[in-house]
């Protein structure tokens, strides 16, 4: 079986990007009012950088686009919706998101949490559409509900708060456990989601995303610290101003960035069984670390 043309980083990045939106806006087809609104408001305007692992850990596997496209539409509704509860004031507190207000600052609060609530529910609605073996298929969607919940996601965020207020700061394991939870585990669903709908082993991209989603999480830490408003398009400053735990504030700027390198060392090491056609993947694990955005 061949594999469908490999394309640069970049654009697959832009397609990946763009492909997930069209999944989002045709399953809010028909919608209206203020909620449908802010769901397309919080579903724009991402890097789509879990859409891309989808779609390309898809192509690895000789599964085409169009058939893996609602699960990369899935992933980011998940993403958008975990920005969306994560920027309120009762977590980080934060009024600009992608360059533009957080939903809660451009409507209210009720309306951001109904938006999150139905833009989660939304994604499990798009990958119960992907084109796939049934097993695939449900296990897409079993993993999907894990890495997003209190064994992902949700408990690594839960985590998160918790450690702005511990009274010792947290040691590096903790630290790992709790970034493996909070931004990992939908960065690793996102890689294992083309083995999983081709039921092929997932081991090699779990390894893989295990290592890209600590260097992305690391990034996004040195960016809250070395960042610019206008580029990242959220704020800066505010993790050491709310306590967080991060690996910045155990290992320092420069610790953080070597320890981001050499897991970005492991990420591309781990995908030597897909040869060259995993080039694409490479790049994506060099641009996590020298990202701006
Ligand atoms: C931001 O993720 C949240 C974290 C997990 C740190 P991204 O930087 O991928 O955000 P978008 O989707 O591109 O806006
Ligand atoms: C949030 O992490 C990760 C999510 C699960 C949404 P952060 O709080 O560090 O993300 P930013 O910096 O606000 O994007
Ligand atoms: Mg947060
Ligand atoms: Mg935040
Ligand atoms: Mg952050």
């Amino acid at each position: 079986m061949s594999f469908s043309e490999r394309k640069p980083f970049p654009s697959a990045l832009a397609t990946a990007g763009t492909m997930a939106s069209v999944q989002i806006d045709a399953a809010l087809d028909g919608t209206s009012g203020p909620i449908a609104a802010a769901m397309m408001y919080a579903s724009q305007g991402g890097k789509g950088l879990r859409a891309f692992l989808v779609l390309e850990t898809a192509r690895l596997h000789h599964i085409a686009p169009l058939a893996a496209a609602p699960a990369a539409g899935a992933i980011e509704a998940i993403q958008a919706y975990s920005l969306v509860h994560d920027d309120l004031p009762c977590m980080d507190d934060d009024d600009l998101r992608r360059g533009r207000p957080t939903v809660h600052r451009k409507w209210d609060e009720a309306t951001a949490v109904l938006a999150g609530d139905a833009l989660q529910t939304l994604a499990f609605e798009l990958v119960a559409q992907t084109d796939c073996p049934d097993a695939g298929r449900l296990d897409l969607m079993t993993s999907l509900a894990r890495a997003a919940g209190i064994r992902g996601m949700v408990g690594g965020q839960a985590l998160d708060i918790a450690a702005e207020t511990a009274d010792a700061p947290l040691s590096l394991d903790e630290i790992i456990t709790l970034q493996d939870g909070k931004t990992g585990a939908l960065i690793q669903w996102s890689a294992m989601a083309g083995p999983r709908m081709a039921q092929a082993d997932t081991g090699a991209l779990e390894t893989y995303a295990r290592n890209l989603g600590l260097a992305f999480q690391i990034a996004d830490d040195i960016l809250d610290v070395e960042g610019d408003v206008a580029t990242l398009g959220k704020a800066v400053g505010k993790d050491a101003n709310a306590g967080k735990a991060t690996f910045v504030s155990l290992l320092g700027l420069d610790g953080a960035k070597q320890r981001a390198q050499g897991l970005v060392d492991a990420a591309c090491d781990a995908l030597t069984v897909y040869g060259d056609e995993a080039e694409t993947l490479r790049e994506a694990a060099r641009f996590v670390i020298s990202r701006k955005s």
